[in-house]
């Protein structure tokens, strides 16, 4: 089996590191992985299969014969160095959000749109997380129910905004049990023992930017613009797995009963939903697994053919890590790379 040059950019960071344990769980076929970050962690050492490897500064020429980049240092990195990438000849799978809407870039969840890989130019865009989680249980009731419209209430953990908030929210925790003074860097309020409904910046129609992503990339991954999606996203002090209450509205009816059998039966997704006996699915019964977990599956009493449940991910694996290295191996898998 051929073995391939692999980069990781932004290896020092929260995703980085899960890409870099997950490349080593699935035996990824590697020949050499190479780490880049910024001049800030540039010379630290990190281990890959008993392998010490020293990160690199990223620049311009650091592509030079690497022929798969997967890229999770944020969008401003992304767009920036992104271009060097592809045109050193590699195919690069983008975890931010700097061209998951641009018509020539496919936004792939491999157990959903598989075949949109087929039409990359270079760029393979993973889905921002808060969207993967939902679309893994959104898209088996479309395809057996179709879906009208869906209204989501995101609970994220700090992890999704990378290592120095997970660090805050430690800090801030420590801080208040011994009473001293709480610093306040990464969100604009203290997030320990509290509530943030502000996940990116707001937009003249009152909307975050991350609430938009998961409208706009749920109709692109499930490829119908006339889905109907209304997101509030919520930031909440766990430090990993996001949880989410969805309210889909099908177009036929599906018995909560149905539900639960179609979405038993679908690859990646775990039901845990036994409430007589307290058993739904919580951040920490998610955290380093890759299913998505769905409880609390039920049928809505306002409207005909409504569903509600509540899904919870691995932010950082199936939200990211886990489904950047799948479409690679997905890509390998369809002769794409
Ligand atoms: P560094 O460790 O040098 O800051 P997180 O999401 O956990 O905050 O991590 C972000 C990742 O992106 C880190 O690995 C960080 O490296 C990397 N990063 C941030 N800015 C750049 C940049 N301009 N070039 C390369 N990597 C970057």
């Amino acid at each position: 089996m051929k073995k391939y040059k692999v980069a990781i950019v932004g290896a020092t960071g929260a995703v980085g590191n899960q890409m870099k344990e997950i490349l080593q769980e699935h035996d990824f076929p590697i020949e050499k992985l190479y780490l880049f970050s910024s001049s800030r962690s540039a010379g630290k050492v990190l281990e890959f299969k008993e392998e010490q490897i020293t990160v690199k500064e990223l620049t311009p020429d650091s592509f030079e014969g690497i022929e798969i980049a997967l890229f999770s240092a944020g969008s401003k990195t992304s767009k920036e160095y992104v271009p060097y990438a592809v045109n050193a000849g590699c195919v690069v799978i983008d975890n931010s959000s700097a061209f998951r809407m641009q018509s020539d870039v496919p936004l792939v969840v491999p157990e959903i749109n598989p075949f949109d890989l087929k039409w990359h130019k270079g760029i393979i865009a993973n889905p921002n997380c808060s969207t993967i989680q939902m679309v893994m249980v959104l898209k088996p009731l479309y395809d057996r129910a179709g879906i009208k419209r869906v209204v989501v209430s995101t609970y994220q953990s700090t992890s999704g905004t990378g290592w120095k908030a997970m660090i805050e929210l430690r800090e801030q925790c420590e801080a208040i049990m011994n009473k001293k003074e709480v610093n306040v860097q990464v969100y604009p309020y203290q997030i320990a023992f509290n509530v943030i409904p502000q996940i990116g910046a707001f937009l003249p129609n009152g909307y975050t930017e991350e609430e938009l992503k998961m409208v706009n990339e749920t109709r692109k991954i499930l490829g119908d613009e006339t889905i109907a999606v209304s997101a509030t996203t919520v930031r909440v002090p766990v430090f990993i797995s996001h949880c989410e209450t969805v309210n889909v509205e099908l177009k036929q009816k599906l018995t909560a009963s149905q539900a639960k059998d179609i979405l038993s039966s679908t690859i990646g997704v775990k039901v845990v939903d036994n409430p007589e006996d307290s058993i739904y699915p919580y951040p920490l019964m998610a955290k380093n697994k890759d299913e998505v977990y769905v409880g609390r599956i039920r049928e809505d009493l306002s409207v005909p053919f409504g569903l509600d449940m509540w899904i919870v991910a691995d932010n950082l694996r199936k939200g990211a890590a886990l489904n950047a290295v799948q479409i690679a191996e997905k890509m390998i898998k369809l002769r794409l790379i």
